[in-house]
């Protein structure tokens, strides 16, 4: 087991690379089952999420490669097991994404359910619900889901609730279904906007990504493709949040900075200087402490959900009280005994934090729970007085590339080692 151990209080300056999303790299990858030939992805972050995903189609008997330039050669065209284990499921909830692409290509699949996880309970009502309109047949026995479909028919979906993951579930499902399939109530995330992209190249007929409603025309088959995955919005945020906790300078290149309005406009209003250029984002607090901002996590385009913890450590130090309200997740609060040990003022009330901002945090041993809220316990550890050490790195190793080294480039003293 590895942890990080960060000598806190330096300022952060430098410049740093974002790679490849996450959140379009996995759906993506799932979508290679739906082609009839190979595809290669470009761009594609170094991560464990990535590397569970290409366990779980190798499994499935799909071949890849990667390659040290980040790109990345999957066959999934030739499935010969359409199985999703439980033992690499539980670790990584997005796997559901298997099941579309199977369930539409082969007529059948059997998955395990993902469970619960750190952050809430998460279920999968909506994705089952909304194939089952398609025509599938869905039976969930001893922690299965089986999945079954002579053909799935186009029809019109309503999603009672918004799910980034149901409804790039669906797309993926209707592409290579009969008829017309009508998406309302759809997640606009932009990583949704990516997938659909790399579909249209694959050959799909997809209109309205991006949007509420999704409309897609079925199929009969999709081929290979060469595709660029989009840069990692939340990643960007991250190490902007980072430096402006630490009253540091940043220039962030690869990023995507149309789909990080709502990041920004929080960033602005700690005090930040924001410049906006074509592909990067330069952001300079001058030393300044930064001013506490009020969050209300929403669904795209209002502010992620994936941002709020890193937020809710800025304010731990910020000046001024604040509220941070998660509407997404019910227990997404995992970093909040942990600051608070530091020696942040936060009361959690309900699905809200109360914070008033103190001065300082104080270095300790800390331990990560999930991927965003140890994103907040290195970000509390970079602007905290003494040392931090953080047990757990593995949920970090989920989201971020190579974070010690990005933060090292920025000045900040941290080093991995092994217990
Ligand atoms: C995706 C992202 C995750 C992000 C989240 C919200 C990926 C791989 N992960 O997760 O980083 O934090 O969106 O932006 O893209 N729900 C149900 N039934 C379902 C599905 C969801 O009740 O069948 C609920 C969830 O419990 C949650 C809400 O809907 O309360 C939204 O979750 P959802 O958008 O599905 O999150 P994910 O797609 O799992």
């Amino acid at each position: 087991m590895y942890k990080l151990i960060i000598h806190g209080g330096i300022s952060l300056n430098g410049s740093v690379i974002t790679a490849g999303s996450k959140n379009s790299s996995l759906p993506i990858l799932f979508a290679s089952i739906l082609a009839n030939g190979p595809i290669t992805l470009t761009n594609t972050p170094h991560l464990s999420d990535v590397s569970t995903t290409l366990r779980l189609l190798m499994d499935m008997g799909a071949e890849f490669i990667l390659e040290s330039d980040n790109s990345l050669f999957i066959d999934g065209s030739k499935l010969t097991n359409l199985v999703a284990q439980y033992n690499l499921v539980k670790t990584m909830r997005a796997s559901i994404l298997a099941l579309g692409p199977m369930l539409t290509k082969y007529g059948k699949a059997k998955i395990s359910l993902p469970g619960g996880c750190a952050i809430g309970s998460r279920p999968v009502n909506l994705h089952l619900e909304a194939l089952e309109n398609l025509g599938a047949t869905i039976k969930v026995k001893n922690g299965y889901i089986y999945a079954t479909a002579k053909e799935l028919i186009g029809t019109k979906i309503n999603f009672k609730q918004i799910s980034v993951t149901a409804t790039e579930n669906i797309i993926m499902a209707a592409t290579l279904a009969t008829g017309i399939t009508t998406i309302h109530n759809a997640a606009q995330e932009p990583e949704i906007v990516d997938l659909v992209n790399c579909l249209i190249k694959m050959g799909a007929i997809i209109s309205g990504a991006g949007t509420s409603i999704v409309i897609i025309q079925g199929v009969d088959e999709l081929s290979g493709v060469t595709y660029s995955v989009c840069p990692d919005r939340i990643e960007a945020g991250t190490y902007l949040v980072a430096t402006a906790i630490t009253g540091g300078k940043i220039t962030i290149k690869n990023v995507h900075y149309q789909s990080m309005h709502a990041i920004l406009e929080k960033l602005l209003e700690t005090g930040a200087d924001i410049k906006i250029n074509e592909n990067s984002i330069i952001l300079d607090m001058k030393g300044r402490r930064p001013r506490s901002v009020n969050i209300r996590t929403s669904t795209y385009p209002n502010f992620p959900t994936d941002m709020q913890a890193q937020f809710t450590a800025l304010n731990a130090i910020a000046d001024g009280r604040s509220t941070i309200t998660e509407t997404i997740f019910e227990n997404r609060f995992m970093h909040i005994p942990e600051l608070s040990r530091m020696g942040a003022n936060l009361v959690l009330k309900g699905n809200t934090v109360v914070c008033k901002g103190v001065k300082y945090l104080k270095g300790m041993p800390l331990i990560a729970t999930d991927l965003r809220a140890s994103a907040s316990l290195v970000l509390a550890g970079l602007v905290a007085t003494g040392t931090t050490t953080i047990e757990r790195v593995y949920h970090l190793d989920r989201g971020y590339e190579t974070i010690e080294e990005k933060l090292k480039l920025l000045g900040a003293q941290i080093e991995r080692v092994q217990d």
